[in-house]
């Protein structure tokens, strides 16, 4: 079941307008929200995050956090599977063509849900590949824009040189991935790029930060060098759906230094038990606490 403009319905029956600015601009902005035995994680800070792109867009946010959580929920019961990743998007709405910004238009509201499957146990003890691309995108990576064409342009590459993940060089620094932030390891200290107009700011991203620091694991926000990165002890990428994730190789060469190079490190095994803890806790905690 899916929520499409007001009213619930089968996936196959939810038509938008072919002048529907979100199809022919990709003049919209969306948010994945990864659900876990029926409970949406982290809610809060998705919706602060979708209200951010609204605005940075210049659209009004067609419903209150409390609406929005209502009809989560309601997708979420809608649904068959206990772990979700539940989608929504805000697009402009239908209208004349036309680049200007149309005043007054009804925006289209659209929530989907798909099944949630984190990354196999096999893929976490190995780790994935990587390439290392230049980031071509806009200069307003943290807006979660529905315009991903650079994205699934950058993604595309990867999965033809046979990576999960392409990440992402500017100038040579390290922003983040096609779908992904990243983090790396130098001299036992996890680091990574600090939030600005160059990335999207993750909501898994923060997970692991407080992780560190609740924990006073060495780690510094700031910017990384293309060389910190080709040269790092570790590699992780996070996302919603991907969690925290290793990654081994990059450009076709093993990730670390000595014996253990190529597999997933110390840290990693780390921060990723501490990420499963802290979801297993979020949702022992009594509901809506
Ligand atoms: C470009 C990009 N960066 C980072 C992320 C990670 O964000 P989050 O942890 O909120 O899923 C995503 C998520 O899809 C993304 O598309």
């Amino acid at each position: 079941m899916v929520y499409l403009n007001g009213e619930f319905m089968p996936i196959e029956q939810a038509k938008i307008p072919v002048l529907d600015r979100g199809f022919i601009f990709g003049d919209g902005v969306y948010e994945v929200i990864p659900v876990y035995s029926r409970r949406p994680f982290r809610l809060g800070e998705h919706l602060t995050r979708l209200q951010a792109s609204l605005e940075a867009v210049g659209l009004s946010n067609p419903l209150a956090a409390a609406k929005w959580a209502e009809l989560v929920g309601k997708i979420i019961a809608g649904n068959p599977w206990e772990d979700q990743t539940v989608y929504l998007q805000i697009t402009r709405g239908p209208a004349k063509r036309d680049h200007t910004f149309p005043k007054g238009l009804k925006p289209t509201v659209f929530v989907m849900a798909s099944e949630l499957v984190p990354p196999s146990a096999e893929l976490v003890r190995s780790g994935a590949a990587a390439i290392v691309l230049p980031d071509f995108r806009w200069l307003r990576c943290d807006i979660k824009s529905t315009s991903l064409l650079a994205n699934c342009m950058l993604r595309t590459a990867a999965t033809q040189a046979g990576c999960a993940e392409a990440i992402l060089v500017r100038e040579g620094e390290l922003t983040e991935a096609s779908a992904s932030n990243v983090f790396i390891v130098k001299d036992g200290t996890v680091l990574a790029p600090p939030k600005s107009r160059l990335i999207l700011p993750g909501i898994t991203y923060d997970v692991v930060v407080e992780i560190l620091r609740a924990n006073t694991i060495a780690h510094q926000i700031r910017r990384v060098a293309e060389s910190e990165l080709r040269s790092a002890e570790e590699i992780w990428i996070t996302s919603s759906s991907r969690e925290v994730l290793a990654i081994t190789t990059l450009d076709g060469a093993p990730v670390g230094h000595g014996g253990d190079a190529g597999k997933p490190g110390a840290l990693f095994a780390r921060i990723h038990a501490l990420y499963q803890e802290y979801k297993a806790s979020v949702m022992r905690a009594p509901a809506h606490a």
